[in-house]
């Protein structure tokens, strides 16, 4: 199979390295050219665990290349993806589709023959039908079909749940368009993968319900670990006591300080403006975007609450500003929300993430960066975990609480436990893990 694939985004990148491994022959489309040339010269725009060895075996194969030019990727392709950006709209909230539908209008000015042009960027229903319009205005003469094939990967594990998914969702009714995708998809098809075969319409709101339903689970779980605070019980216990339960499920009930990320945010809101355009609110989804908001700030108030009534002028070290472990990605990350009410409290920050920094620095006036964890909190009266990146999991706590002017820890993901943190002196306090009141 011949592979177009538009936008060399998180996306794009990832899945066109994966469909070239599979054997297909994929060329990588996108407008940046400082992102091509960097990627023809090995250096992914991302991080992401395993991509460059993945992208540096396949361009070696001669399966996978990069390029500006639509016009050219797209001449011969038996399927072209569309994997561009859909960002929150300012102002409303709405997907923003100008990327997908100026990419529409490209692919509908370069092909000449049949073609089957997936949507594989997350679309609000009814997208793929304006593509299929524009298309077929411009081109009334070629054979085409619009597929959607929303992607579900996470960013960190994107490759794995690529090659291992939990399933594939392919909307379209069209038996000659399905053929092709099974061939694309092939190698997982052969691995028993299941495959949900629908109507572009419902494949597209598939996706969206899936984040929404993902970022209710965790927002829900949040809010018991606040009940846990104040009723004495311990959110974990609580997680695995309902996860157990096969009709809940155990994944995706970690209390935090939050969702970030670049889709549950944006996928939340795009879903409501939906609903909205459709009269058909969906109150539950509403209660989570703002509940998720306020969570972020109320992580800034934990913390300061934990350096006590004089906490003008005191340094927080914080570890983890990314939006999850294994990526450099800071879109909507609560770290930058908690920045802000440390910031607003007159209180100094000291950062350090192993990935982040250098995406993160821009964002962060006034912030300092440490080259480690224990740099970090050298000199500071608190130190707050914000992220459970691999390294912050076995610190040297006694090692962290000597360097440190007062030994406080904040641990917004659970990762230590208060009899370890009160074993190197540190006065602790974690997420949903209540004591009783005395
Ligand atoms: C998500 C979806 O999982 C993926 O299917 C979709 O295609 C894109 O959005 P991603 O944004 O990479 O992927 O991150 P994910 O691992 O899902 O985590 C999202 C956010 O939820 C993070 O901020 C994470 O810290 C938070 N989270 C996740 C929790 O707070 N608790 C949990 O139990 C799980």
């Amino acid at each position: 199979m011949k592979i177009t694939m538009i936008g060399a985004g998180y996306v794009g990148l990832v899945s066109g390295a994966c469909f070239s491994d599979f054997g297909h022959v994929v060329t990588c489309v996108d407008k940046d050219p400082a992102k091509i040339t960097a990627l023809e010269n090995g250096k992914m725009p991302i991080f992401e665990p395993g991509l460059e060895a993945l992208v540096a075996k396949n361009v070696a194969a001669g399966r996978l290349s990069f390029t500006t030019e639509l016009a050219s990727a797209v001449a011969g392709a038996d399927a072209i993806f569309i994997a561009v950006g859909t960002p929150s709209r300012r102002g409303d909230g709405h997907a923003d589709l100008t990327y997908v539908y100026a990419a529409t209008r490209e692919i509908a000015a370069s092909i000449s023959g049949p073609v089957v042009i997936v949507t594989k960027s997350t679309v609000p229903v009814g997208t793929g039908d304006r593509v299929e319009d524009i298309i077929r205005e411009l081109c009334p003469d070629i054979r085409i079909e619009v597929v959607s094939n929303p992607e579900f990967l996470r960013e960190g594990a994107a490759i794995g749940d690529f090659k291992r998914p939990d399933r594939i969702v392919v909307g379209t009714e069209d038996e000659w368009a399905q053929g092709v995708m099974r061939d694309i998809y092939r190698p997982l098809f052969l691995n028993e993968a299941p495959v949900v075969f629908t109507s572009r319409r419902t494949s597209e709101l598939i996706k969206y319900a899936a984040n929404a339903f993902l970022a209710t689970k965790i927002t829900f779980i949040n809010e018991i670990a606040d009940l846990c605070e104040a009723v004495g019980a311990n959110v974990q216990d609580v997680s695995r006591g309902i996860g157990l339960d096969n009709r809940i499920g155990s994944k995706f009930l970690h209390a935090g300080p939050g969702y970030g990320g670049s889709c549950f945010p944006k996928d939340t809101l795009a879903l409501l403006k939906t609903a909205e355009d459709f009269n058909t609110p969906m109150r539950i989804v509403e209660a989570v975007t703002q509940v998720n908001d306020s969570r972020k700030r109320a992580m800034g108030r934990k913390i300061i609450q934990a350096l006590g009534d004089d906490h003008r002028g005191k340094t927080v070290a914080l570890l983890g500003l990314t939006f999850k472990p294994n990526t450099d990605d800071m879109r909507d990350a609560p770290s930058l929300a908690i920045i802000q009410s440390l910031k607003d409290a007159g209180i100094q920050i000291r950062a350090f993430d192993p990935e982040g920094m250098e995406i993160a620095g821009p964002l962060m006036e006034g912030v300092t960066f440490a080259t480690d964890a224990y740099d970090a909190a050298q000199g500071a009266d608190a130190v707050a975990l914000v992220t459970e990146w691999d390294v912050f999991r076995a610190l040297d706590l006694p090692r962290l609480a000597a360097g440190m002017n007062a030994p406080v820890m904040v641990d917004l993901r659970n990762i230590y436990s208060a009899q370890e943190a009160g074993r190197a002196g540190f006065t602790y306090t974690s997420v949903g893990r209540g004591t009783l009141p005395s």
